[in-house]
């Protein structure tokens, strides 16, 4: 019998998700999938219990081709068999696209475009879940975030989230809004979430936090399956080092929502085995004390 699915709170005033999501971002950067290749895999994982997508604006070729992983979720959403209205869509706005190149723009005018992009790509008159993405040391932080609490007073999106933030930037945003979600980094490769205090301050305020590039991004996770400690505890235990990995990430905190990444149907399944798996206290800290190097 498959193991028990776990799902969790997404956040403050936000329904609960299996605690495996989904990120769009290969699905729509360059060397991405053909689209009925990438519909498939977004229905797989649908199919086997994923109620989180997490997206954004700039996930995308170029600046002509901004709003394509959006526009993709939604397509697989109105082409998915089961009830998409269980389905959460987070997105962010506060990035550009220029070229291949990430820069950011957290200039309230700026945000103001970019949501209606969003709510238009994603085909939606409010969005549900809407992150602010890095913030810009050009702009005042408050400012970008009034510019969130603007389109929410609006009722252009339902609740906010940070991404890429301090415990600091979040206390001065929780001045002005409710800060419902954190988006940040953290796999065993980058710990800065644990260590700079942002999982513990999230546990204590009831934010959810999802975990991006939980199994190291697109570089480092090719390096899972030949990592001593996990790849050891894997075979112990039937499972693949991505699932390990996402394991010991999810045990972390139980504010923690894992967003892995895929272009294969196998991965997306895989990962989403971590939802219904446990490891044993000497294991997680045999990953804890372990080395990962970033080279
Ligand atoms: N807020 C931010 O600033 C920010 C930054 C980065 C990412 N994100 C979000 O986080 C999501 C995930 O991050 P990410 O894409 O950087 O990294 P990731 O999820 O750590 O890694 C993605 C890669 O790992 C492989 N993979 C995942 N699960 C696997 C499994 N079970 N078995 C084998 N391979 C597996 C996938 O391979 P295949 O492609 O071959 O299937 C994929 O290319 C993004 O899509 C995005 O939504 C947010």
């Amino acid at each position: 019998m498959p193991a028990k699915l776990n799902a969790r709170p997404l956040g403050l005033g936000l329904r609960d998700v299996l605690c495996v999501g989904v990120g769009g971002m290969p699905l729509s950067r360059p060397g991405r999938p053909e689209e009925s290749d990438a519909i498939k895999v977004i229905h797989a994982s649908l199919d086997a219990g994923v109620t989180l997508l997490d997206t954004a604006d700039v996930y995308s070729i170029d600046e002509d081709d901004l709003g394509h992983n959006e526009r993709l979720f939604a397509k697989a959403l109105r082409s998915w068999e089961g009830a998409s209205d269980s389905i959460t869509v987070a997105t962010k706005g506060g990035m550009t696209r220029t070229g291949q190149e990430w820069g950011r723009d957290g200039r309230p005018e700026h945000i103001k475009v970019a949501c209606e992009r969003s709510l238009k790509a994603l085909g939606v008159e409010r969005i549900t879940l809407y992150q602010y993405h890095s913030p810009d040391d050009r702009v005042a932080f408050k400012d970008s975030v009034g510019a969130f609490k603007d389109l929410q007073d609006e009722g252009k999106i339902k609740h906010i989230g940070l991404s890429n933030v301090s415990v600091e930037q979040i206390k001065e945003a929780e001045k002005i809004v409710t800060v419902c979600t954190v988006q940040n980094r953290l796999n065993p490769f980058f710990r800065e979430a644990i260590e700079e205090g942002v999982l513990d301050y999230c546990e204590e305020r009831g934010i959810g936090f999802l975990a991006y590039s939980p199994v190291g991004g697109g570089r480092l996770n090719k390096k899972l399956p030949d990592h001593p400690v996990v790849h050891e505890i894997a075979k112990r235990h039937g499972m693949s080092e991505h699932s390990v990995v996402l394991t010991w990430v999810l045990s972390r905190s139980p504010s923690v929502i894992v967003i892995p990444a895929a272009r294969r149907i196998e991965s997306a399944l895989d990962s989403i085995k971590a939802a219904g798996a446990t490891l044993p206290e000497e294991d997680l800290a045999a990953i804890t004390n372990a080395e990962f190097s970033r080279a």
